[in-house]
């Protein structure tokens, strides 16, 4: 295990390219499992969330080539094996194997999912959209047991704006009988990525990135080729370190469209930003505006970009406050952003910001993949070194993060935790 090591306060730029999205990666990987031939998924990012999904397909029956951010996948010897445990536990998006293998085998048993820890996350929504399609739902002993007959389309109102829900219902959806209708579906951009990529293999969806999403059931899929999109939120994240630490940034390989919420709010805190086609250039501001900020589903400010943007907000003159809407928990990283001189309290779901302050370099723990994202941008910030335990979260979302940071020229580097330090980790 690793820690990452920052020797913060000094000035980055050049130009970085994004990597293909994880959230879209995570879903696009398990619904090759719908096909019947070969699958190349293009531009996916090397991420330990990737790596796990390639090695349950494996588990599975699958034949998995991966390299060069390219990934094929022949399905046609998978079989409905159980996973209850192992590797399943480890990521969130475990769960899209459930709608995936529910979608071609009628029977799957998947270990309850893991991933960051931001407070509860149910996942009520997504058995409901099951039970509507005529399966039966069960939790045994931490796993649950879907099984069905046969999935007859239906009408699903989701009674919580939901990604992992309205992606888990298309994927079970796509081979059932019949029509399905999926109301007060989330409309982020991934859900129109995976969409394209069944789309390509022979389904029929319509409506996607809207809140109503058609699907008329196909007996068949096929393997295709798919290029993922960029990922908004690595993009984001580049975004916000950039007007942080920038003395001129180009985050290239972006949809600017899909951050238009941070980019206004960047440029509220008066923070110069050009978008071209599939690029933007952060520039320098001398001072920050304090600003406040609700998460709310796309295209509203995406909670993943809270924490990053808070370590932003202790550059800024005056308070602002960030209210998390989506996970009203996930405010792991403030203690530690405290401990780097940061002044912030959190009251409810709303961290209250006051600043400028001066961050230090201090030893902090990354809790979770954001919280990671957003004690590297302090790091980057603060005067003398910052030490970042907990780098295994990081790794899961940021393809090859200290590369991308050296070529912008930030002095990051990796070492390995002393036995002392693993123990600590242990305990913790
Ligand atoms: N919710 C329910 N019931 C459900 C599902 C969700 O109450 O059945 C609630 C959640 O507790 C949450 C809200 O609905 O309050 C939204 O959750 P959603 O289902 O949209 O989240 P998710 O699909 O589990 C994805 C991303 C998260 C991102 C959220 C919100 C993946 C694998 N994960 O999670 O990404 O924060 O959408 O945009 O796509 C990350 O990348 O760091 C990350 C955590």
């Amino acid at each position: 295990m690793d820690k990452l090591k920052i020797a913060g306060g000094y000035p980055l730029t050049g130009t970085v390219r994004i990597s293909g999205a994880k959230n879209s990666a995570v879903a696009l990987i398990p619904a090759t499992i719908l096909a019947d031939s070969p699958v190349t998924i293009e531009g996916l990012p090397e991420i330990s969330d990737v790596e796990l999904l390639k090695s349950l397909l494996e588990e599975i029956g699958g034949s998995v080539q991966f390299s060069n951010h390219e990934m094929t996948v022949d399905p046609s010897s998978m079989i409905s094996m159980p996973l209850p445990n192992g590797k399943v536990k480890k990521l969130r998006a475990s769960y899209y194997l459930m709608g995936a293998m529910l979608g071609r085998f009628k029977k799957a048993v998947i270990g309850l999912p893991g991933g960051c820890h931001l407070g509860p996350r149910p996942i009520d929504q997504h058995i409901k959209g099951f039970e509507a399609l005529g399966a039966s739902v069960t939790n045994e002993q931490g796993a649950i047991y879907l099984r069905a007959d046969e999935l007859v389309g239906a009408r699903i109102y989701l009674d919580v704006v939901s990604v992992g829900a309205t992606i888990n219902i298309m994927l079970a959806a796509v081979r059932a009988k019949g029509r399905t209708i999926i109301e007060n579906a989330a409309k982020e951009p991934e859900i129109i990525d995976v969409a394209t990529l069944l789309t390509n293999m022979g389904a029929k969806i319509k409506g996607a990135g809207t809140d109503v999403i058609r699907i008329d059931g196909v007996d068949e899929l096929h393997g295709c080729r798919h290029t993922i999109i960029p990922d908004r939120i690595e993009a984001g994240t580049y975004l916000i370190l950039g007007a942080a630490v920038g003395e001129g940034i180009l985050i290239d390989n972006i949809i600017p469209q899909h951050l238009e919420s941070l980019i206004a709010k960047l440029r509220e805190m008066g923070v110069p930003i050009e978008t071209k086609d599939d690029q933007v250039f952060v520039g320098k501001a001398d001072t920050f505006k304090a600003v406040d900020i609700k998460t709310l589903v796309y295209p509203g400010f995406p909670t993943d970009l809270q924490q990053p943007f808070t370590s932003l907000l202790t550059k800024a003159e005056g308070t602002s406050v960030v209210t998390d809407t989506i996970y009203g928990a996930r405010f792991k990283h403030i203690d530690e952003l405290r401990r780097m001189n940061a002044n912030i309290k959190v009251e409810g779901r709303s961290a209250i910001i006051s600043g400028p302050v001066k961050l230090q370099g201090a030893k902090v723990k990354a809790s979770d993949l954001r919280a990671g994202a957003s004690l590297v941008i302090a790091g980057l910030i603060a005067e003398g070194v910052t030490e970042i335990t907990g780098v295994d979260h990081i790794d899961r979302g940021y393809s090859h993060l200290v590369e991308k940071l050296e070529g912008l020229g930030a002095t990051i580097w990796r070492e390995q935790l002393s036995k002392e330090e693993m123990e600590q980790m242990k305990q913790a």
